[in-house]
């Protein structure tokens, strides 16, 4: 999918002073977010520091080289208060840049161990004269070493004696942007969108590229930059009116190693190609696809392809022609596949218009029923992509069991990164502990140790393309994230997608004394307050895995029966007994068979169920006792008080940094904990209330229940 592109001067070229640049400079600290370069105080560090830093030899020259030379300079300039000399002589350099290419004499380099976009930071010491080698596979590699060596170095690490090797674990790491041209974001809550305005590209570019700059930081490399539910505007998106635009986003994240994508309307043969059908065995339809692929790549030869929600939520797919998934992808493939173009082919499918109060549908079990039946029916450059969960992103679900299901198709994984039901960036929730939950998960697909990691990463089933992606959270605040901690998600987010196995602590500290600095208390107290921010969400909304209980539609603040598509207000059978969904194989809708064995006897079991997840699992009487010997309904009540006082206990936290952190971070998350602290309340007193008028149990501690 990657092309070389050499460089050829500025991406972004002669931009006036507009939004963004004001912004750099009124909200500095809060947009600069992790990549904040402070000036180093202990001058000890500096001079040290400097040592390395003083003159820089790049060898090799192309747009993803520039981009790593522009940020080391800005980085060195800022942290230190030097300029460095550039030059591409070696060896008089302290700091070297190169390809596997350009170095083999200098530095001694494994290179067979190294992966596309690997690299190798070493420090050399030879004739009294140390330096430090930044040594990519590729370009991009390159450019990672460099945001590699900014990390450490705002991180205050010591460079002495480097000797990293790193390669990311998975291949494709992405982000899918639900902008929509019109200028608002699907599921945004950090503001509008940078991309687009009023159905027009937006002509802050340097935004984008401030963007792009961020995500290449923690190695993301592929994003798809309009919403999945692609409207009619977005449709034109591949015509020749707005493709040279596209182009020119797309330049931007190439300097960044970011390949572009599209999401597109499955049923445009119909829509902008003048055809009545978007039958996908039609072969009007499949030269129209080919020839549009054409195009696209005569603008944009390195593109990377389509992302496609089909037969979902109303959006048009290849049932209408009684074909398959299979049928419909391989088309797109069919069509991309000369440009080493991929589909990306939305798992999200269930039927929206289900009747709730039949308990043998049931919404978890249909990507499994559609896709499972397909295995080995896809080309190959068709990835199918799944979300982490059977459902939709909320607090807690089970894992889709989709995962290691489908030994003949490449998959990915899709995560959350926009905070649609944990909170929607006005409450804290940190997502990296879930998404390492979701990435250690067990699938027991080849036995013990198959972990979806292993699935997604390609190796359990060797797959030709895989990877992670994940809805993005960002829009034109100045803050980008709304809720400026929610940053630390996007952050966390991307370094996972380059290694699973880096622990949640690694990355909240590493993103803490880039964003934040180094005070002791500072580091002390965030990590504490991300770490723990997921289960104090938790507990003051919905209870065991049960999902959703929040407003239809926008689905923010506390609606127990408020599951849009259950007029019924059943989905959860909340009745004067008990409560939870069945999907036992003995009694219930049989979700728990599409799991391995192991984990289908571990879920059907109401012994061994665990308990965050029982009502997931199972329908249970709200007095049924927890393995923590509570009974479920008296878990509901403690966990909803718990959960306030621990939301007050943030803002309480938070209070005593305010000599430490600048005074716009300060308050903007201050206001956030104070409106979390006061809106976990309401979900207490909504919740409690419910459960109480159904069960008639009373509180055992007879706290007050409104
Ligand atoms: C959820 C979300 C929608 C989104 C959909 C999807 O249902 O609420 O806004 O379009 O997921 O992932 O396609």
């Amino acid at each position: 999918m990657k092309m070389d592109f050499r460089w050829h001067g500025s991406i972004v070229e002669n931009i006036s002073q507009n939004t963004t640049d004001l912004l750099k400079v009124e909200h500095k600290e809060s947009y600069a977010a992790w990549l904040q370069y402070k000036n180093i105080d202990d001058q000890t560090l500096v001079n040290n520091y400097k040592q390395w830093c003083g003159r820089i030899s790049i060898l090799g020259a192309s747009v993803v080289i520039e981009s790593a030379k522009k940020e080391l300079l800005l980085g060195i300039s800022s942290m230190l208060g030097i300029e460095p000399d550039c030059s591409s002589e070696p060896m008089q350099a302290s700091l070297v840049l190169a390809t596997n290419a350009s170095i083999v004499d200098l530095v001694d380099v494994d290179f067979d161990q190294l992966n596309d976009d690997g690299y190798v930071i070493k420090t050399v010491t030879s004739g009294g004269k140390n330096t430090i080698f930044l040594v990519g596979k590729n370009d991009s590699g390159v450019l990672y070493a460099a945001f590699h060596l900014l990390r450490l170095m705002q991180n205050r690490k010591n460079l002495q004696q480097l000797d990293i090797l790193e390669n990311p674990k998975n291949q494709l790491r992405m982000l899918n942007q639900w902008d929509n041209m019109d200028g608002s974001i699907e599921r945004g809550y950090a503001g509008n969108s940078i991309f687009y305005k009023e159905n027009e590209f937006s002509d802050e570019l340097n935004r984008i590229e401030d963007y792009a700059r961020l995500l290449s930081s923690v190695g993301i490399n592929g994003i798809a930059i309009n919403n999945v539910n692609v409207h009619k505007v977005e449709t034109d998106l591949i015509t020749s009116r707005l493709l040279p635009k596209v182009a020119e986003v797309a330049g931007i994240f190439r300097a960044y190693g970011i390949t572009t994508f599209l999401s597109v309307n499955y049923a445009s043969t119909i829509t902008i190609g003048n055809l009545s059908t978007a039958d996908p065995l039609d072969p009007k339809v499949r030269q129209w696809w080919k020839d549009k692929a054409e195009e696209i790549y005569s603008y944009i030869p390195d593109f990377g392809g389509f992302l496609v929600k089909a037969d979902s939520e109303h959006r048009p797919g290849p049932f209408t022609y009684g074909r398959n998934h299979a049928d419909g992808a391989n088309m797109l493939a069919e069509a991309l596949q000369p440009f080493n173009g991929v589909v990306l082919w939305r798992c999200f499918v269930y039927n929206c218009l289900q009747d709730w109060r039949d308990r043998t549908t049931d919404r978890a079990r249909a990507a499994y029923d559609h896709f499972k039946p397909l295995d080995g029916h896809f080309h190959d450059n068709v990835i199918l992509q799944i979300k982490n969960g059977p459902m939709d992103f909320q607090v807690r679900e089970g894992v889709s069991p989709l995962f290691g299901a489908m030994e003949n198709t490449n998959q990915m994984l899709e995560f959350q990164v926009t905070q649609e039901y944990t909170g929607q960036q006005r409450h804290l929730c940190y997502l990296v502990p879930q998404w390492k939950e979701v990435l250690d998960f067990d699938t027991f697909a080849k036995g013990k140790g198959s972990e979806v990691k292993k699935v997604v990463d390609g190796s359990l089933f060797q797959y030709k393309y895989s990877g992670i992606t994940a809805v993005s959270n960002i829009g034109n605040d100045y803050n980008w994230t709304g809720h400026t901690l929610a940053q630390a998600n996007l952050y966390g987010f991307g370094r996972l997608t380059w290694n699973p196995d880096l622990s949640a602590e690694t990355i909240t500290d590493e993103w803490i004394g880039q964003t934040f600095g180094h005070d002791e208390l500072v580091k002390e107290l965030v990590t504490k307050m991300l770490l723990k921010s997921w289960s104090i969400y938790e507990k003051y909304t919905s209870p065991l895995g049960v999902g959703w209980m929040v407003n239809p539609h926008h689905h923010y603040g506390p609606n127990v029966d408020g599951y849009e598509y259950d007029v019924w207000g059943t989905y959860h059978f909340a009745d004067w007994k008990g409560i939870g969904v069945d999907r036992t194989e003995k009694t219930g809708t049989g979700y728990t068979s599409q799991y391995f064995k192991e984990n289908t006897d571990l879920y059907e079991d109401l012994k061994t169920c665990p308990d965050e997840l029982l009502l997931f699992f199972h329908n249970v009487p709200y007095t049924h006792k927890l393995k923590s010997n509570v009974t479920v309904i008296q878990h509901i009540y403690n966990t909803h008080f718990e959960g306030v006082e621990e939301a007050e206990g943030l803002v309480e936290t938070w209070s005593q940094l305010k000599e430490k952190i600048d005074q716009e971070r300060f308050e903007d998350i201050l206001k956030r904990l104070q409106e979390q602290a006061n809106h976990s309340k309401e979900w207490r007193d909504i919740i409690n209330t419910y459960f109480y008028r159904k069960s008639g149990i009373k509180d055992e501690k007879n706290r007050k229940i409104y």
